[in-house]
This record gives structure tokens, sequence and C-alpha cells, in this order.
């Protein structure tokens, strides 16, 4: 079997917990790197990824790196690619570029000359092309331009693999799925100790945490990845997915430690049950507010995303509660991702660790405390 090269995206800052992720799930020669992750393989292997991984944004593979110094030596060098391949002229592409500062070049132009070299290449094998189709579009090809090196990658995975899936409604600022999974590793959860998120919101963490200790894949509810829509993929391939997915099936257990959320706000609770139903996991809710969390039974982990002024009124206030809340949690580990590092001052604890993220745009703070 041919071995080919992918490149899973990472969100910032989340690159070693997904490089320890592809390892643990058996991805060959993986390798750690700024804003993504590379894994070597059969075109199977690509599928099994865009299945089981959890933090990884999108599954690319790789085509082709080659020496570019203009766009025209970019447009020749992409006009080289079996398109055919992937690609019949009744199916729809779409082309988007990244071009290092070190270029002087506009991404859009870069993207419109990828574009150029798949329906060129067309017209000479077929006399006929595909449409460009934004939204929607049977084929994205991906092209990278740094420092005279190109990169053209077809992105297996169609949608964003955040999207799982079982999401009903999005509550107040919710976490990507992919994120909430990468702060749960970074965290050190351990998938066995019992989980309380006491601001839940729509339940991202909580889901991710079931799903996880469960081994439950997360693309599997996932109808069609973007592979599923190559002109190479037929009768054989649908027959290989298929058994991934039935072995995907077999090797989870649903089993989940007790995980339980608590939010203020009831109808956010509402929408918190709606999506853990849809997910197919049992978790507990209630309504509580945050100055009420107190110690009971076991020694407990605590995750938590507080609202942060960014993109939710930003409430010191909030932070002293969640501060004066975990003194209150003695033996228990507890992770809060924040959106603004003078707030996490408010909690008044020294994090045993911190790490930066990113959550969208915005610079986060993972901090993680162990309560004497
Ligand atoms: C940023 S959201 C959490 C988002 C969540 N991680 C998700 O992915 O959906 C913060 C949540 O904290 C809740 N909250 C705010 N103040 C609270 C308080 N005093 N006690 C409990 N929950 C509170 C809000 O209702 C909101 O749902």
């Amino acid at each position: 079997m041919q071995k080919q090269e992918f490149y899973v995206t990472a969100a910032p800052g989340t690159e070693e917990a997904l490089r320890d992720e592809l390892i643990e799930l058996g991805f060959a020669q993986v390798r750690l790197n700024r804003g993504g992750i590379p894994f070597f393989g059969s075109l199977e292997e690509g599928w099994r990824a865009c299945l089981e991984t959890r933090l990884g944004q999108r599954v690319m593979l790789v085509l082709r790196r080659y020496p570019a110094d203009s766009p025209q030596q970019f447009y020749e060098g992409a006009l080289k690619l079996p398109w055919q391949l992937y690609l019949s002229p009744e199916q729809s592409i779409s082309t988007a570029a990244y071009v290092h500062e070190s270029r002087n070049e506009n991404p859009n132009f870069i993207a419109l000359k990828l574009k150029d070299a798949i329906v060129d290449s067309q017209r000479k094998q077929w006399g006929r092309r595909s449409d460009v189709e934004r939204q929607d579009s049977d084929l994205r090809a991906f092209a990278y331009w740094s420092r005279g090196k190109a990169t053209v990658y077809l992105d297996l995975s169609g949608e964003p693999l955040f999207k799982r899936g079982y999401r009903l409604d999005g509550g107040h600022a919710p976490l990507k799925e992919t994120l909430a999974a990468a702060v749960l590793r970074m965290a050190g959860w351990d998938r066995k100790t019992p989980l309380v998120d006491p601001m839940c919101g729509s339940a991202s963490l909580l889901i991710e945490a079931a799903l996880w200790a469960g081994n439950v894949a997360p693309g599997i509810r996932r109808e069609r990845f973007g592979f599923e829509r190559w002109a190479n993929f037929k009768d054989a391939e649908k027959e290989k997915m298929a058994a991934l997915r039935g072995e995907c099936r077999r090797k989870s257990s649903g089993q989940h430690p007790r995980i339980t959320g608590y939010d203020i706000d009831p109808e956010v609770l509402q929408s918190a049950k709606e999506n853990a139903r849809s997910a197919g996991v049992r978790l507990s809710f209630k309504r509580l507010p945050l100055k009420e969390l107190c110690p009971e039974g076991q020694r407990r982990f605590l995750v938590c995303n507080p609202p942060y002024g960014v993109r939710l009124d930003a409430d010191n206030r909030l932070y002293q509660e969640l501060g004066s809340a975990i003194q209150r949690l003695s033996g228990w580990r507890c992770a809060v991702l924040a959106g603004n590092p003078t707030c996490l001052r408010n909690i008044q604890l020294q994090p045993q660790e911190l790490f930066k993220l990113k959550n969208g745009n915005i610079d986060c703070q993972l901090a993680v405390y162990e309560v004497p």
C-alpha cells in the first residue's frame, strides 16, 4: 500500500496535545509542527484520522511539495497534479490559499491560480471543466506558499471536524468541540475521575469528556466526509469505509464516570440536556449558581470556561467566586479556560500548569490547579 503524507490542522496551542493523540491512535511517523501535525500512511489511514481525531480541525492529504518562485511556477507545478483521480468535470471545486508573509502575494490570487491549474488540466483531458462552488464543493484544494516552496493539499474532512453532528443548540459562546477535547487532554483529565463543569453552557466540555471516556469515535455520526465525494471513492472504497466505521463502533464502550453540569441559566441547561441526549451520553444537570458549589462525595475533576469580556461581559467578581469555590475543593484538580489573564488573577491561587491557547481569535489561558 502506497504511503501518503497527511497533515492534521490544530488550534494554536494544541499542537503537542494533537501530536500525542495521533500517536496514541496509532498513526505512523507523527511529528510535532506548528499549526498542524503531519503523519504518513495509506489513504485509509487518512479516512481513519477523520473518524478518530478529537482535536484535529481538518485532515489534509499532501498532494505535492515543489519549489515555486513565482505565481506562474506555482501554477505550472499544480497543473502537473493528477486531478482526474479525485475530480470529474461534473463535480464542483473550491480553492483557498495561505501565503506566508515572506511572499508579497495576495492569497486570493494564489487560490485563483490553483483553480486555474485544476480546470486547465481538466480541459486538456476532457474538454470540460468543474464549476466553482464556494459553500459546499465536492473537492476542496488548498495551497500553502512560503519561501520559494509550495504545497498543495486536498481536504479530506469536508465540513470542519468540530462539527460532530450532535449539537442542536449553541448556548452562549460555546467552545468548538475540538477545542473542548484539547482542553480536557491538556488539563490531564484521566477519563475515570468524576467530572464537574460548574458553568457548563451548552455542555461542550462534558459531552466531549463522555465521548472520550467511552471511546466513541468523534466522527462516527458524520454522514459524509469530504473524501467520500471524491471521484476515486467508489464501491470498493465505500465498503472499506463501512468496515472502518464498524470497527470504531466495536471499539466504543460508551461507559464513562459520573459527569455533572451546573449553570445559572435554566434555558442554557435545557439546551445542554438536549445536546447530551442528541450525542447519546447520560449526563446530570442541575441549576446551581457558582457560589453554591461545594465538595460533595468523592474527589472530582473540575473543568470550566467562564464568561469573559471579549464575548460575554467580563466579571471579575465571578472569578473571585470561582477562586473561593476552588479553594473549598480540597484534593480536586481544577482546570479553567480563561479569555483574560487579569480575570485569572482573581482566582488567587498559583496554577500548577498554564497553557496558552486560542479560542477562534481570542487569546486564552488554560490554568490547572491542584487544590491542597
Ligand atoms: C462561556 S459560557 C460556557 C460555554 C460552555 N463551555 C460551552 O461550550 O457551551 C459560560 C456559562 O457560565 C454561565 N454562568 C455565568 N455566571 C454563572 C454563575 N454565577 N453560576 C453558574 N453559571 C454561570 C453562563 O450561563 C454560561 O452558560
